[in-house]
């Protein structure tokens, strides 16, 4: 077992994040204020919001809480079939130390949000299956099935993916689920822009409901824009793995904060409204970016993403995209996020497309590209 990574992507937003006017990388949707999901309360939810203690909470979740969580996840699911943790992140985690240890091999797909990759490598062998800008950020399930071996024991994936916005397309993910299955391996699916697909005809069944050593991991921080909340879970037909996560939850959340967990009730019984308007600002905003990168094209090349709120754009450029980022903060205080986070090869951006001031902070970007000759 080896020492986890420094997070190189939480580094780097860490310091500039909260500082810059502009976050043109977000991973997020636009949030809500407390006071605006109150607003959305039904009699139940006020009622239990009013009489709230600030107690310990059930270690799995609150029972009301996993009921409707479980409804995003169809008939076949109930409050049983969820755990909850303290954001996506701590899901990760924890899946991550219930299944592997050092005997064993996993699988992950990259670039990806590093706790995918750092922590089943400080655990075990990993091997990565990298995407590519030039087969349109596409997962060749060919390369997935040479990877596996003898003691092959998770797959990870993310679909719609971070920093991409590339998707599985229905019989891909088929396919996935019976190379698992063939091989007998848990697949960890992070579905944290499940709901934020550009076209509603590419959204994807959860793994959870697919295959019987599937894994969804989902969360209130992205889709919802409510990452202060700290509340994500996992779906998974097999209890036994459910038990030997919240194992090792014990040694870190413990429980979720208890007024997160009734305003992520709120949340979820106003899901369609809240979607809406987050795909909404999605929609307007991908558009400006259509016209921004065509206007641009020489410079910088994006794949239309298909899913999530984030892109990786290919910057034609001498100057690496670290330097091009570290200007564009400097100059305009815009934050995008360099390949160089990710650990990834080559010239790229995360740009984010869930903000309400994304269009204000474009229109700064193109005062930087126009005053520079790259
Ligand atoms: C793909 C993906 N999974 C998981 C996480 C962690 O989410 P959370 O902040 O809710 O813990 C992130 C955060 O950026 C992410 O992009």
């Amino acid at each position: 077992m080896s020492k986890l990574a420094l997070f190189k992507l939480e580094d780097y937003l860490s310091i500039r994040e909260f500082r810059a006017p502009y976050m043109l990388c977000a991973s997020d949707l636009e949030t809500h204020t407390m006071q605006q999901i109150i607003d959305m309360a039904d009699d139940q939810c006020r009622d239990l919001w009013n009489r709230l203690a600030l107690s310990y909470t059930e270690p799995y979740g609150m029972p009301l809480l996993l009921d409707q969580i479980a409804e995003l996840y169809g008939e076949k699911f109930g409050a049983h079939d969820i755990l909850s943790f303290a954001g996506a992140e701590e899901g990760i985690y924890c899946a991550c130390h219930a299944l592997l240890d050092a005997r064993d091999h996993a699988i992950v797909v990259t670039p990806c949000y590093q706790s995918l990759e750092s922590i089943p490598t400080s655990l075990c062998d990993v091997t990565k299956i990298e995407l590519g800008h030039e087969q349109q950020w596409q997962l060749d399930l060919d390369q997935v099935a040479a990877a596996i071996q003898p003691n092959s024991k998770l797959l990870l994936i993310n679909y719609p993916h971070n920093p991409t916005g590339a998707m599985l397309s229905h019989e891909q993910q088929a396919q996935l689920v019976e190379i698992a299955r063939k091989h007998n391996l848990w697949l960890f699916s992070d579905e944290v822009y499940r709901y934020l697909e550009i076209d509603e005809k590419d959204h994807l069944p959860s793994i959870a409901s697919l295959y019987e050593k599937g894994l969804s991991l989902g969360v209130m921080s992205k889709a919802f824009g409510l990452p202060g909340l700290r509340v994500g879970w996992i779906a998974c037909q097999n209890r036994d793995m459910l038990l030997a996560m919240s194992n090792v939850k014990h040694y870190l959340s413990i429980c979720n904060s208890a007024p997160s967990e009734i305003l992520s009730l709120i949340a979820l019984r106003n899901k369609r409204q809240i979607l809406d308007r987050n795909l909404a600002i999605m929609g307007d905003n991908i558009v400006l970016l259509d016209n921004f990168f065509n206007d641009y094209r020489d410079l910088l090349e994006w794949v239309r993403p298909r899913g999530g709120c984030t892109g990786f754009v290919k910057l034609n450029s001498s100057e690496s995209a670290y330097d091009f980022a570290e200007g564009l903060l400097q100059d305009k205080g815009i934050v995008v996020l360099p390949n160089s986070v990710y650990d990834y090869t080559g010239n790229y951006f995360r740009i984010g497309f869930g903000r309400k001031n994304m269009p204000e902070a474009l229109a700064k970007m193109r005062e930087f590209l126009d005053s520079r000759a790259l």
